[in-house]
């Protein structure tokens, strides 16, 4: 077995000196020390992930990252290296991994659109990957976090989508993202059966600080065209209708679903339902950059698949969480980083690890 001894705080070591208010309170760790506990979070450079290992740190817990970069960023989590309680593994989830932990939540994943570029290893983290960390939680007798996707079901015939509905996946299809999440979730059901404590979750569009530049979505991409004064492109008429819940929102449901009751396993839909049409988001979005960019239509491509629009009435009723922060409010933040981004372009642009 091969076991991932090597790291911890190697960023450290790089002698950075990134001074940084971010983490809300080291000082939440004059937390109990009883109450204070060890957590993994696979994926932890990510997006969403280096959002979450913040949290937590300021939460007062102990937090350990393990991330393979293959599209997390180490600026990502350069502020966190300020903290006692953040170590780092360079290490890929599809290895077996030991470490002492209470709780463990896998977010490693290559995202959107990068998934395509390897498949077999795409399925390999969420198959292997999965595997490896639920071993993890049942020898440690950790609770486990389960990022999942409502593309699960791939292209829905049911709007909204409850967590109830089954899919309509393509078994042979180009998309090893979806038959591996949807594998992943099978797992944790298995595991369930000897009592390992675990946790699912379905994320809808997510969207805020630190996605990446390039990652093709379509609020990434509408603000960096505006921000650099190019047209933004609408696939479609721009009639067709979206929703967009913001990272802040997304973290405090994780945290809610993760310390529930035994009992309530998931899989939770977290997302923002409020729905806005392309041409909207675009329209807020250049008047809130104050570009000059126009917006051009361009046909839809074949295939094309619809956003489902998640049905979050579980979590607002088992959870009692709801997404708070306004579509605007949430852009103006992510306008702010994305500005800030693109002022030093030349050396953070290029900075994928
Ligand atoms: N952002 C969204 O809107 C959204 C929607 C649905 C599901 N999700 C899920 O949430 C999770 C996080 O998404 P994100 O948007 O932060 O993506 P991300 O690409 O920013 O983060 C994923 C992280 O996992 C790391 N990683 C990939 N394969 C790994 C491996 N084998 N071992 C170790 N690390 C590995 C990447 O380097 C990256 O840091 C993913 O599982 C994704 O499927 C996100």
């Amino acid at each position: 077995m091969v076991l991932m001894e090597v790291v911890v705080n190697f960023l450290r070591n790089t002698g950075d000196n990134h001074s940084s208010g971010e983490i809300r309170s080291e000082q939440n760790a004059h937390r109990r020390q009883e109450d204070r506990k060890r957590i993994l979070v696979a994926g932890g450079a990510g997006f969403l992930g280096s959002h979450l290992c913040e949290r937590l740190l300021g939460a007062g817990h102990q937090v350990i990252c393990i991330d393979n970069f293959s599209t997390g960023l180490r600026r990502n989590i350069e502020h966190l290296k300020r903290s006692n309680a953040f170590s780092v593994i360079a290490g890929d989830i599809a290895e077996p991994i030991d470490l002492d932990v209470d709780e463990i939540y896998n977010l490693a994943y290559s995202a959107s659109p990068h998934y395509q570029a390897d498949p077999i290893h795409t399925t390999k983290t969420c198959v292997i990957g999965s595997l490896n960390l639920l071993e993890l939680a049942a020898r440690r007798r950790a609770r486990i976090f389960q990022a999942s996707t409502p593309e699960a079901p791939r292209e829905p015939n049911v709007q909204p989508q409850a967590e109830s509905y089954w899919g309509n996946v393509n078994p042979f299809g180009t998309h090893s993202y979806d038959r591996g999440k949807r594998c992943a979730e099978a797992m944790f059901f298995d595991f369930r059966k000897t009592q390992v404590g675990i946790k699912i979750i379905r994320i809808f569009n997510t969207y805020g600080p630190r996605m990446r530049v390039d990652d093709g979505r379509i609020i990434s991409n509408f603000i960096v065209q505006a921000l650099k004064g190019e047209n933004i492109t609408i696939y479609g008429n721009g009639s067709r209708t979206r929703s967009f819940c913001f990272i802040d929102d997304l973290i405090d449901g994780f945290v809610r679903v993760m310390a529930s009751s035994p009992s309530m396993t998931g899989p939770f839909n977290l997302g923002n339902p409020e729905e806005f049409t392309i041409d909207e988001l675009a329209e807020q979005v250049v008047q809130l950059t104050g570009s000059r960019s126009k917006i051009i239509h361009r046909p839809l491509p074949i295939n094309h698949p619809r956003q489902p629009r998640p049905d979050i009435s579980l979590a607002m009723r088992e959870l009692d969480w709801r997404p708070k922060v306004n579509l605007s409010a949430g852009l103006a933040r992510t306008i702010r980083y994305f500005d800030g981004l693109l002022a030093g372009a030349d050396q953070t642009l290029t900075e994928v690890v």
